[in-house]
């Protein structure tokens, strides 16, 4: 076999796992219902002893928090829900101690209308901040009515455009109304961005997720969108938006600061699926981000009209989504970030496995095995560690906290019941609100997330007697140390799991997700199996027949009995994951 590409150029972050903190939700400390910075430090142990080696935190930044803290009023200073810049200081210090590189959020398509520039911008059209966003004038049809200058969707509903009385001309938010995209054509929008970067990266902050980082360069003709949702007169422009003319010279600029200080990027990038234009910002000699979150895997359930119109997953999609990335990035020196959860998805055990409750513990082993051993950096989404679950399904529209379930819910109409039982189904499936439910501490009320007697901001999934941090950690065969050990074995074989290529078995199967690892003599196999049944694999039509060691099984540890893993067909328990060394 030829000399495997990714180890062409060796690299912390490639060798490196994420935990994923979305404070509101992590721990409260201080009783007020809402995690902040003091109580992400409390946990800083139990962090480390996952095998994290970095530490991300959504913003929290100040912000009147309209799409949770994703709307940020001022980029040097922290939300008072959440504490303070010198508690940031302690928690970079308090990761740092512990060994593991922290990473904050930089969202700059787009601020809070609360901030400063932007209030400027809006106070006249000559005032020099007005060119930071972007403003058109209005358009008008045949009866003389104004229109938005082009017919874009807005991610949370409606238009794209907000018309502002005060100057008479609209601006663009590709978000919520009061999340207005900047103006990245204009120089000083550029320059504010490298010193808000190169000001936390002073202070200590080794690298940044980047939020919705290639909608910064948008067509400058800002023309119609094609017709795709005929029920509405709003249509998605991402194609004028999305990986627009000028953003991999913009990359370009934030690659130099990232590079003088080594940090770490990931960047989301979301309605790409074009492998090479992926690669261009992520190939390793380009130099303008680390990796990429891709959204293919995590649209797949959605339905023909998004999101919230009902969709279907299978296995074999999920896993050509793996392979395909698995090969290309391999063969041409770029880097995938492998996830499955974040704060804007479902929890996985619901969405991919689709377990019982019974098998959720089985499922959530599972799932770590065939996501974290493939070639990337894995991210592990806060509770995804102790397998918390989605949203009960006898949630009505008024526990729903996020504004994109609440915004659909208002876009419907009043009268159309039918429509309401859908859309509510959908949410309890796909809305964000199911990966923004409390951390799951402990069986005490609240799940310990909050004191006793106080209202959480968002209520506690009602499974945390069973399914909690507390209960896991004592426990050797939970989810957490599985994580734990998964994480330590992928850093064990490092070559192979880190730096070799990537072969997808058994592709036509919707019940296993089977592929091997190899690099130089060593291979490896990663056999999971994703139903609730007893079912064999056909190891022999896949061209495998005997194991020489059993590195790790989600249910007997490393102990087991080679002599199940030889001869035509192994049985595999329900939602069993194995790890052989073939
Ligand atoms: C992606 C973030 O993950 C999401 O939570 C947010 O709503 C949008 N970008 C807009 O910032």
């Amino acid at each position: 076999m030829a000399g495997p590409r990714n180890s062409n150029h060796r690299a912390w972050w490639k060798e490196s796992s994420v935990y994923q903190i979305w404070p509101a939700s992590f721990k409260d400390s201080n009783d007020d219902g809402i995690g902040d910075i003091s109580g992400i430090i409390s946990k800083l142990d139990y962090i480390k002893d996952l095998a994290i080696d970095i530490v991300w935190l959504c913003p929290a930044f100040k912000s009147p928090q309209v799409d949770m803290g994703y709307d940020i009023s001022d980029y040097y200073d922290i939300a008072d829900e959440y504490g303070t810049v010198a508690d940031v200081d302690k928690l970079i210090a308090g990761c740092h101690e512990r060994g593991m590189k922290f990473l904050m959020d930089l969202v700059v398509n787009h601020t809070s209308d609360q901030h400063e520039w932007f209030k400027q911008s809006r106070s006249s059209k000559d005032n020099p901040y007005r060119d930071w966003y972007i403003w058109k004038p209005a358009k008008y049809d045949e009866n003389g009515n104004r229109q938005p200058p082009n017919n874009w969707f807005c991610r949370f509903q409606g238009s794209v455009w907000e018309w502002d009385e005060h100057t008479q001309e609209y601006y663009l938010h590709l978000y919520a109304v009061e999340q207005p995209d900047l103006n990245w054509e204009n120089p000083p929008v550029r320059k504010a961005v490298h010193d808000i970067m190169r000001f936390w990266l002073d202070k200590g902050c080794d690298g940044f997720r980047m939020d919705v980082i290639n909608l910064i360069s948008k067509d400058q003709s800002y023309p119609d969108a094609p017709i795709t949702n005929p029920n509405r007169p709003w249509q998605w422009g991402h194609m004028y938006y999305a990986n627009g003319p000028r953003l991999h010279e913009y990359l370009q600029e934030l690659g130099e600061i990232l590079k003088d200080y080594d940090a770490f990027s990931v960047g989301e990038m979301p309605f790409v699926k074009d492998e090479k234009e992926v690669l261009r910002a992520v190939q390793f000699e380009r130099n303008e981000l680390n990796m990429i979150f891709n959204f293919e895997h995590v649209n797949m359930d959605y339905g023909k009209y998004g999101q919230f119109d009902p969709g279907s997953l299978q296995l074999t999609d999920l896993k050509n989504f793996f392979e395909r990335w698995q090969t290309f990035m391999y063969a041409n020196d770029g880097w995938n970030a492998l996830y499955l959860e974040n704060h804007d998805n479902p929890r996985s055990i619901d969405r991919y496995a689709k377990a019982s409750e019974e098998h959720g513990l089985d499922a959530s082993k599972m799932l770590a095995t065939a996501l974290a051993l493939q070639a990337g950096t894995p991210f592990v989404y806060q509770g995804q560690e102790i397998g918390m679950r989605n949203v009960p399904k006898s949630w009505g529209i008024e526990e729903y906290k996020d504004l994109g379930a609440v915004n659909h819910w208002k876009s419907l109409p009043k009268d159309d019941k039918e429509a309401q039982a859908i859309a509510l189904v959908e949410y309890q499936k796909k809305s964000r609100d199911n990966g923004r439910t409390p951390v799951q501490w402990s069986a005490a009320e609240n799940a310990g997330f909050t004191g006793p007697g106080v209202k959480p901001w968002m209520s506690v999934n009602t499974n945390y007697t069973t399914v909690n941090a507390e209960a896991a950690v004592k426990d050797p065969h939970s989810t957490y140390h599985y994580w734990a050990t998964v994480l330590k074995l992928r850093k064990q074989y490092l070559d192979t799991f880190v730096y070799g290529d990537f072969t997808l078995l058994d592709k036509p199967s919707q019940e296993f997700f089977a592929y091997t690892r190899q690099y130089d003599d060593q291979k490896i196999l990663v056999l999971s199996h994703w139903t609730e049944k007893t079912l064999d694999w056909d190891a022999a039509a896949n061209g495998v027949n005997t194991a020489k060691q059993v590195l790790l099984n989600s249910y007997e540890g490393t102990d087991e009995a080679l002599p199940r893993f030889s001869g035509d067909k192994w049985t595999l328990r329900p939602y069993e994951a194995v790890v052989l060394i073939l």
